[in-house]
């Protein structure tokens, strides 16, 4: 009897806190008002009972056995064997800017090349005054930096082109991870080797069973890329390329040869081998998009989403999504509740990294009625992320590439979530 007493009181509480306005969180509404003993408070639980494991059992640390579900997840019916393959950052579990180091989406052309690093050279030819080779531990003698950038596959989202494909953003959008890496700017590298005043491009190469290339502007190369060592604090992992991996801030993620091995200098782009060019994303272009390199702003909602639905039911309820962009910070990103009709500005909350992901949130009150969750990112140099159709209607219905388009959740009165599209 007086558990729902007390039940109804509360409920009453929490309706009539309803009704304030959206953003004063009144005391009491978002926690369980107490309703009776509750067993999981009065009793005591197997943990509080008996010894947990001690300091030898778990050398390197893994996530709780309760989050065995957050994993990269491949879609096997999108390629045809998965060696040259990809698996998918699961963004709808993940909060902050960083993606964990077991987190990081994968592309392989050949497979994981497991590299012993006392094996492994970097050899720099071609338009240079000393070609020079060098072993994993002379590239630690050179001064190094930290700097946070994502990796965006210019595939990402590449299915939703021609309209709602896939249901679920680590599907739409995970083909990208965000990462602190250690590395030597590649231009005390090249400098050490001496570039020749011809020089106007270079050549990184993998060691890799694909030998994978991609000719990349020395201007670039000078400006900010990376021979990475290690990423988000230790050493690379191999899946991204250990022992050294290219680091090309903002530019696509084919780019960012993994394992390299050599890097030649030239005076022009290289023609691409056709065993691995018919896989690379340059060549595949048309010739009017043939040297698309960056990657524009785009943002993606990651809860709620189809893998993430609201659960909770009707009342206060968090949005929260990244974005980011390849020409600099996002220093604003609006979400719509409704389709596109009316726009409010999120709250960002993280670090803003040049070239790096960001982190923001929206909260409102449901009122259990269906929603249309789209968010839309606005860069540091005024760009603001299109819609689908704004993309198509400049770059037709047949590209696979470089989709940045505004993507659409469609939220049911049980909150569910839906990936559709709206005109
Ligand atoms: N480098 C080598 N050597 N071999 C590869 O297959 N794949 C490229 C690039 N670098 C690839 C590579 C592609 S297409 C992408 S999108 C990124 O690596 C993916 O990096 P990741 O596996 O760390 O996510
Ligand atoms: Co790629």
């Amino acid at each position: 009897m007086s558990d729902d007493k007390e039940f109804s009181s509360s409920r009453r509480r929490f309706l009539g806190g309803a009704a304030l306005a959206t953003g004063a969180l009144a005391a009491g509404r978002l926690a369980h008002a107490q309703a009776g003993p509750d067993p999981l408070i009065t009793e005591m639980q197997p943990w509080q009972q008996y010894l947990g494991d001690g300091v030898d059992a778990r050398p390197y640390g893994m996530p709780s056995q309760y989050e065995a579900h957050v994993v990269r997840r491949n879609v096997e019916w999108l390629t045809a064997d998965s060696v040259s393959s990809v698996n998918f950052t699961p963004l709808h579990e993940m909060e902050g800017i960083i993606t964990p180091n077991g987190l990081c989406f994968e592309r392989h052309h050949s497979g994981i090349a497991e590299i012993d690093p006392g094996m492994h050279r970097l050899m720099i030819n071609g338009l240079v005054d000393n070609p020079l080779v060098f072993t994993m531990e002379d590239i630690m003698r050179f001064p190094r930096e930290n700097r946070t950038y994502f990796l965006e596959c210019a595939a990402n989202t590449g299915m939703e082109w021609r309209g709602a494909q896939l249901n679920g953003v680590q599907f739409t959008h995970g083909m990208i991870h965000n990462v602190v890496y250690t590395g030597v700017p590649l231009r005390l590298l090249l400098e050490e080797a001496g570039v020749q005043t011809n020089a106007a491009w270079i050549l990184p190469e993998g060691a890799d069973a694909s030998a994978m290339t991609r000719s990349i502007p020395l201007e670039k190369a000078l400006d900010d890329c990376l021979v990475a060592t290690h990423m988000n604090g230790e050493r690379l992992r191999p899946e991204q390329g250990y022992p050294i991996r290219l680091v090309v801030p903002g530019w696509e993620g084919n780019m960012w040869v993994k394992w390299l091995r050599r890097i030649e200098v030239g005076d022009q782009p290289w023609h691409h081998r056709e065993e691995t060019s018919k896989y690379t994303d340059l060549l595949e272009h048309g010739e009017a998009r043939r040297f698309t390199w960056v990657m524009d702003a785009k943002s993606v909602i990651t809860n709620p989403s189809p893998q993430a639905p609201i659960t909770h039911g009707p009342g206060p309820t968090v949005i929260t999504g990244v974005a980011w962009s390849g020409r600099g910070t996002i220093p604003r990103v609006d979400v719509t509740l409704d389709g596109g009709v009316n726009w409010h500005q999120a709250r960002m909350s993280g670090p803003s990294l040049d070239k790096s992901m960001h982190r923001f949130y929206y909260e409102f009150d449901w009122d259990g009625r269906p929603l249309l969750l789209q968010s839309r990112a606005i860069d540091s140099t005024g760009y603001v992320q299109p819609t689908k159709d704004q993309l198509r209607e400049f770059r037709g219905e047949n590209s696979i590439y470089h989709n940045n388009g505004i993507q659409t959740w469609a939220i049911d009165e049980s909150g569910r979530a839906e990936n559709v599209e709206v005109g």
